[in-house]
């Protein structure tokens, strides 16, 4: 008698597992290149909008060895013993994962646990969150655990602290509002994304745990030997994606959770911010400065301050009278607002929405079945059921407020849920879709309910693409919402972070994402807020934000030169703004990032692998900021191959560092050789209706560009109205092509700039054709 069986199922590309004991296994086949493996004895939990790519019809050959199963499609082979342990090769037969088989051996095996507790190091030893791992009434721990070799790295993660390669780290998936300084030490931040890419030998791969309980994936803290992750309760489940190719699997991930959509391309502007602008006389005077600073500007946010008594989807009459005229007036400026929004609805009688609510249950309750108060900044304030379909629709139709105040962009904040009184008790009671559960399994999609519910508000009221920020989120969030990275501190150590968080957000499938620049909490010195506006110039999310209490850090606050600089930064932005909006548009189908770090193209190079001060744009674009003090000149490490400096124009040879110079106003960045970038003329906001000009600069002899142009605003662009032009250069011809004419409206001149000469391109409309004149 075979002691493990393998059978096909009537789903599409599953089979089932029975192992020898009788428990049973899923494996579904979602392409060649993504298995999934799971629990076959515990039903699936709601998908919640977190995986959106459904099975195909792919192929896979199927063996029963008696003692294992093997499951072969034609990027990975995967093998299951007959107790459950999982190993998967790739075509060529190289390992992907390998089940560790041994045991768990935590270094310090002397260690008393209460007293490692009294000590504060209990985050690293057997706690998720605020939950040890087995003290969950009920629920079974999931572990899965593999082999880990000593030149093995590790990227991913969405937000997390610390560096680039989260090797040697332990990591925990708890959303959490936490004040302590975002240092490699703090454990768990905002958001979770149980989505790890690992490089064993030089080949990428990735591994997703879907499930929402609080987990937490040790990356070789606790050994040597293995690296695991592990649940406190929830299901066996998790997918394995090929690679070998880091991009492929970033697309592999993003095809299965969904890449970050185009956003409307006026949230790629600057963006001021503060906690807060306390009336409507600062909004005005703050927006326009930025216009008598010429300081390139399309949009400022008003934190908690404008509701009225912190109340949400309200505004204070008296300190913003006639908001609806505000914003419009600001409107005609150019300059957009975005509101911010939290989840806590004040308890207070007579408010609507507190009413509303309280009339439909849609609040959540505590274990005994009454209304579950905590305080947050309106006092005591309720909580909203965001896992339940109706009450994220009556959410969407409460965003309506803001959208016909003119309001362009929300701003989700404290939906971790954060609360003052203490976090929410494990057994407050939540929907998940159509039935009741805590919120131990909800806390992780929280934000991710409650982003889902504006996303849809704002798309039917204004028919735009939603732009929503939102603090806390899930994998699978990016489709809805925007992130930046919470409250960060102006120091230099969080400037440091900028880099090593966004990079690994992107290869999360955030690709539009963005810190506080100047930091948050404390005070920014001149000197802070220059070298944070030049490493953050190319976050997508580009928005100068700090706290009550702080000194104000908006660009003019402390003179020349940091005035000058910050506007210098932000003409390059501006300038290659279109850069960034052919990268997003290319990544709504490759699921690639913005903000890359080199490992992701240049994952077989042991310095790329590593290092923490260095990212691309793109692929073409290497910047290299200073993020430390006192400094005026680094070591920038290039690549391999030929790469010039954008500014001078300087060849340097890849693979080697170099020392180069960079003063306080200067932001080291290199091109690759011949290669194009879109330059646009300087304007001091984006309104695509306008853009009559574009210019594409050649770095070297010749290139090759596609540039994407729609209006910039809505979805017609799913029904076609786009273009396409391709700029193609080579040592002796410059051509400029439509490849898709879907838009009406097209560039009248196109500039080509190759070795300092200007060829200058016309439309011509009855022919549809650029023509060089
Ligand atoms: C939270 C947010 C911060 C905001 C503040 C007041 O700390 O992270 O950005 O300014 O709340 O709303």
């Amino acid at each position: 008698m075979s002691e493990i069986t393998i059978q096909s199922t009537e789903a599409q590309g599953t089979w089932l597992i029975t192992l020898a004991d009788g428990r049973k296994r899923g494996v579904t086949v979602l392409t060649p290149a993504i298995l999934h493996v799971y629990d076959a004895d515990v039903p699936a939990p709601h998908n919640r909008d977190v995986v959106s790519g459904q099975a195909q019809a792919v192929a896979a050959v199927v063996d029963d060895h008696g003692d294992h199963v093997t499951l072969a499609t034609s990027a990975l082979t995967l093998t299951m013993d007959a107790v459950g342990y999982v190993d998967v090769v790739d075509a060529s037969g190289q390992p992907v994962v390998t089940a560790y088989r041994g045991r768990r051996q935590p270094l310090d095996t002397n260690a008393d646990p209460a007293l490692a507790d009294a000590e504060h190091a209990a985050a690293h030893h057997a706690m998720v969150g605020e939950h040890h791992v087995s003290d969950v009434p009920g629920a079974t721990p999931i572990e899965v655990a593999f082999t880990l070799a000593d030149d093995d790295h590790f990227y991913g993660l969405g937000d997390k602290t610390g560096f680039t390669d989260k090797r040697g780290y332990a990591w925990e998936n708890w959303n959490s509002d936490d004040p302590t300084p975002h240092q490699e030490d703090l454990v768990r931040l905002y958001k979770s994304i149980p989505f790890v890419i690992g490089l064993h030998e030089d080949r990428a791969y990735g591994l997703f745990f879907p499930d929402t309980f609080p987990s937490r994936l040790d990356l070789g803290r606790e050994s040597r030997d293995y690296f695991y992750y592990n649940a406190v309760a929830g299901r066996l489940d998790y997918y394995i994606f090929a690679g070998p190719a880091m991009p492929d699997v970033v697309g592999e991930y993003t095809w299965l959770t969904g890449t970050t959509p185009l956003p409307q391309k006026w949230t790629l502007g600057y963006q001021q911010s503060r906690w807060s602008y306390m009336n409507r006389q600062t909004v005005e005077t703050v927006a326009a400065k930025m216009r008598e600073y010429h300081l390139p500007f399309d949009a400022i946010h008003l934190d908690i301050d404008y509701m009225d008594g912190y109340r949400v989807f309200t505004t204070d009459p008296k300190r913003f009278p006639d908001f609806k005229q505000m914003v419009a007036q600001l409107g005609e400026d150019g300059v957009k607002v975005v509101t911010i929004i939290d989840p806590g609805v004040k308890q207070d009688p007579g408010y609507r929405v507190y009413d509303e609510g309280v009339a439909h249950g849609y609040f959540a309750k505590d274990a005994a079945g009454k209304l579950y108060v905590n305080r947050v900044w309106p006092g005591k304030s309720v909580f909203p059921d965001f896992g339940a379909p109706s009450i994220r629709k009556w959410w969407a139709h409460n965003t309506d407020f803001l959208t016909e105040n003119g309001v362009s962009g929300i701003w989700n904040d404290m939906n971790e849920p954060a609360s003052f009184d203490g976090p929410l008790p494990d057994d407050v009671a939540l929907t998940d879709e159509d039935h009741g559960t805590t919120i131990l399994e909800l806390h992780n999609v929280y934000a991710h309910n409650m982003a889902r519910a504006t996303y849809a508000g704002m798309k039917a009221k204004t028919g735009k693409r939603p732009f929503i920020i939102t603090r806390a989120a899930f994998s699978g969030t990016q489709k809805f919402a925007t992130v930046w990275t919470g409250d960060n501190r102006s120091t230099w150590a969080l400037l440091r972070l900028v880099v090593p968080q966004l990079t690994n957000l992107g290869l999360s499938g955030f690709s539009f994402a963005g810190t506080d620049i100047g930091g948050f909490g404390e005070s920014a010195t001149p000197e802070l807020l220059t070298r944070w506006i030049e490493a953050a110039i190319f976050s997508p999310l580009l928005r100068n934000h700090s706290a009550i209490g702080t000194p104000l850090q908006e660009p003019w606050v402390f003179g020349e030169p940091t005035l000058a600089i910050y506007r210098k930064m932000l003409e390059l932005r501006y300038r290659l703004l279109d850069l960034l909006y052919d990268l997003f548009e290319a990544g709504t189908r490759t699921g690639l990032p913005v903000m890359r770090p080199l490992v992701l193209h240049y994952q077989d190079d042991a310095t790329a692998q590593t290092i923490n001060d260095e990212f691309l744009v793109g692929e073409t674009l290497l910047a290299a900021p200073v993020v430390a003090p006192g400094v005026d000149h680094r070591m920038v490490y290039l690549p391999a191959g030929e790469w010039l400096d954008y500014w001078t124009g300087e060849a340097y040879t890849g693979g080697d560092y170099y020392v180069v110079a960079a003063p306080l106003d200067h932001l080291p960045l290199f091109v690759k050789n011949n290669s194009i970038l879109p330059l646009r003329p300087l304007v001091e906001y984006v309104e695509p209706a306008t853009e009559d000009t574009l210019g594409f600069k050649v770095f070297g002899t010749h290139g090759h560009y596609e540039h994407y142009q729609d209006n910039g605003e809505d979805f017609a662009y799913q029904n076609g109205a786009f273009n396409r032009y391709v700029i193609d250069v080579d040592d002796n011809e410059v051509r400029v092509a439509l490849s898709v004419d879907g838009l009406d409206q097209h560039y009248d001149t196109i500039f080509v700039e190759v070795s300092g000469v200007a060829h200058q391109f016309a439309y011509s409309g009855s022919t549809g054709t650029y023509q060089e004149i």
